[in-house]
């Protein structure tokens, strides 16, 4: 199977070259980028054409149907999330696998629901998906080197989008999806599902009512042992492994990243506004092979370059500070961080405890982290009210994916403005180019871009209360 674009080299020439431009402070940038134009030109991207995207709703769906192109491990799960809600129909799926689309078939089945259109036509089978007059909202799971150019064939054929993460790798794509999702008066969003954990929900709950004051820091990860995914032998583990040899740089940053933007009002009364990255070298891999692959593997040839660590830090507008984490490539226990801390308290995350000045009574409870417990009474967000009890019994990742199907699917059926939108995609998307330009040149500062093209001050809400 030949891929889609994977490198993309020409983002992180300009973002070099552009660095180098830029002063002293980025000097190093000079000697690791070698040409390209100016970064200033991903920064704000091209002149805007369309009306924006933000505050547009859905239009009204009486029955949703939905596309779904990759029907792998995710595409697979998420096609019977969105089986379980009444008015909702998967009208077509694409693989390149007829076995894949094969084993959701017979998922449909047993699901007692009709049986899709099926398209198996190669790479590019995906194009014949998206201009089926039977499809509104075209949902993508498949590797990430496909997102953009299945996104862009979606938008253009005037088809809503529903892209797993993160959405691209490449800074010039997401100006194209920006740009193609207000052409199209479509959403291009990512399906970023931990912004519905019972965690986060909770925690957004109580920043807005104020419990931790006024916010100042936040933390986000996405720290997962994937060893013996990455070094297996499905393909699951070969094209994502293959991109642990191509970037140096945070290969998933919107799981830990979504929430943190959410809680921040990124987008929404403030913005990241620029970004510092450092990544550790790269052993993790290089020992798991050792001990686990057999002596000989064709796997040995390959070089892998991402840092096992990557930390990034990012500042924003208004003088706030996030610390974003990856690490997939060593042994250690699953870890958002998921930490928000202001002038009130702070919450934590992996495992969840919380410090609040009010909770501070007397000596003993100084220094001492509280169980979130109390809080939820109060605090608990009104989607796990009220479909937490079904969520958890049949949704995945313990939940929230059934939480976030139940709001889109809400969104559409109602014609509401979705939680997510293009620009919050591409801004917790970027990252990962942002941080392999800033690695690259030494771990040099480098703006960030806006996408919303100076629309970021505006109050709105993401996911209501
Ligand atoms: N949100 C989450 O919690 C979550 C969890 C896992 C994976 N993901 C994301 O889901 C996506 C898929 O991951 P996965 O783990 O299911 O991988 P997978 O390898 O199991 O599935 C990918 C599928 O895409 C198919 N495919 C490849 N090229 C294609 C093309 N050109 N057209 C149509 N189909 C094509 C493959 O045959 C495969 O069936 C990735 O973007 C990943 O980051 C998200």
């Amino acid at each position: 199977m030949s891929s889609g674009k994977l490198i993309p080299r020409r983002s992180i020439l300009k973002g070099t070259a552009a660095a180098a431009s830029m002063g002293p402070l980025f000097a190093s940038a000079a000697t690791a980028g070698k040409a390209g134009s100016d970064i200033g030109g991903l920064l704000t991207g091209p002149p805007q054409k369309n009306p924006t995207m933000i505050g547009v709703p859905f239009e009204k769906h009486d029955v949703i149907r939905f596309g779904v192109i990759g029907t792998g491990v995710r595409g697979t799960t998420t096609l019977a999330e969105m089986l379980k809600f009444p008015g909702v129909e998967v009208t077509a799926i694409c693989d390149v696998l007829p076995s894949k689309t094969g084993d959701a078939v017979k998922l449909i089945e047993s699901m007692g629901k009709p049986v899709p259109a099926v398209v198996v036509d190669g790479d590019h089978g995906f194009e014949r998906l998206v201009e089926r007059d039977d499809v509104d909202f075209v949902y993508i799971a498949t590797p990430w080197e496909w997102h953009f150019p299945q996104a862009m064939a979606a938008l253009k054929a005037g088809k809503h989008v529903g892209c797993e993460v993160p959405l691209s790798y490449d800074l010039e794509e997401m100006w194209q999806l920006v740009d193609a999702s207000e052409a199209a008066r479509k959403h291009c969003m990512m399906l970023e599902n931990c912004c519905y954990d019972y965690d986060e929900l909770l925690v957004l709950n109580m920043v807005r009512a104020g419990a931790f004051g006024e916010l100042v820091h936040g933390e986000a990860a996405y720290n997962h042992d994937l060893r013996s995914i990455l070094l297996g032998t499905s393909d699951r583990g070969k094209w994502r492994r293959h991109h642990h040899t191509l970037r140096d740089s945070n290969l998933y940053p919107t799981h830990g990243l979504g929430p943190v933007a959410n809680y921040m009002n990124i987008n929404r009364g403030d913005r990241f506004k620029s970004i510092v990255s450092m990544s550790s070298g790269c052993f993790g891999l290089n020992q798991y092979r050792e001990d686990h692959v057999a002596k000989g593997d064709p796997m040995f040839a390959e070089k892998y370059i991402c840092g096992d660590y990557n930390t990034s830090l990012i500042k924003t507008d208004k003088s706030k500070s996030v610390l974003l984490q990856h690490n997939e490539s060593l042994p250690r226990p699953y870890d958002r961080i998921n930490l928000i801390h202001g002038t009130k308290g702070v919450f934590r995350g992996y495992p969840s405890r919380i410090y609040l000045d009010a909770d501070v009574k007397d000596d003993k409870d100084l220094d001492v982290w509280k169980n979130l417990d109390p809080y939820k009474e109060k605090y608990e967000h009104s989607l796990w009210r009220l479909e937490g009890e079904i969520a958890r019994k049949t949704g995945g990742h313990g939940g929230m994916d059934y939480l976030m199907m139940y709001r889109l699917v809400e969104c559409l059926r109602e014609g509401l403005v979705p939680d997510m939108d293009v620009y919050d995609a591409t801004t917790w998307s970027a990252p990962g180019p942002l941080s392999q330009i800033s690695v690259a040149g030494g771990s040099i500062p480098i703006d960030f871009p806006d996408f919303t093209r100076g629309r970021w001050e505006a109050k709105r809400d993401s996911i209501p209360s």
